[in-house]
């Protein structure tokens, strides 16, 4: 497996993951502005020369958030989204990130147990965050500052 920062090229394939995997995707259009978003950072992991999986952070001083994360569902468990996660906590700890925070859909046990393995805690709820179909979000979020006192 290989992760690089997305380029024009990959965007085609993460809007076509995008499609496959949620239910209100990012359109192509919105993820090549993405591109040109000073504040964004996303990586694609490859395998085999196919696009299985990407993630995207958004950073404003030192919050970062998690704007998706998506692996091909040929190419789950195989450790693309704990790769991915793992490299974008390595950004925001070179870049001065006190804390890494995502919204997940309160039934999508999959990416719960994937960010609570990885140190995320639970420090909030939105209340009907997402549509198609209505649900709350948890809050998560890792923090790095805590790290370097424990
Ligand atoms: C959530 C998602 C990104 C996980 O990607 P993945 O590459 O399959 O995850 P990994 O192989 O890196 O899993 C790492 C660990 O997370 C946990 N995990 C991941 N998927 C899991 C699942 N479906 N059920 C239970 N635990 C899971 C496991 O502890 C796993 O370790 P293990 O395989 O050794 O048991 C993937 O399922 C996905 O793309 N889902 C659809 C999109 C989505 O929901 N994105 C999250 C939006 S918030």
């Amino acid at each position: 497996m290989i992760i690089y920062p997305m380029k024009a090229k990959t965007v085609p394939c993460i809007a076509a993951l995008e499609r496959l995997c949620f239910s209100e995707p990012w359109s192509q259009a919105s993820l090549e502005a993405e591109l040109r978003n000073p504040l964004a950072t996303w990586l694609v992991a490859e395998i085999g020369g196919q696009t299985a999986g990407y993630a995207g952070i958004h950073q404003v001083l030192d919050e970062a958030c998690v704007t998706n994360v998506a692996v091909d569902p040929a190419h789950r468990r195989k450790g693309v989204g704990k790769a991915l996660m793992l490299a974008l906590e390595n950004i925001c700890r070179r870049e001065g990130s006190a804390f890494l925070t995502l919204e997940v859909r309160e039934s999508n046990q999959g990416a719960i147990a994937l960010y609570q393995n990885l140190g995320f805690e639970e420090v909030g709820r939105r209340k009907h965050y997402y549509t198609h179909p209505t649900e709350d979000a948890l809050l998560l979020t890792k923090f790095f500052a805590r790290e370097a006192t424990l």
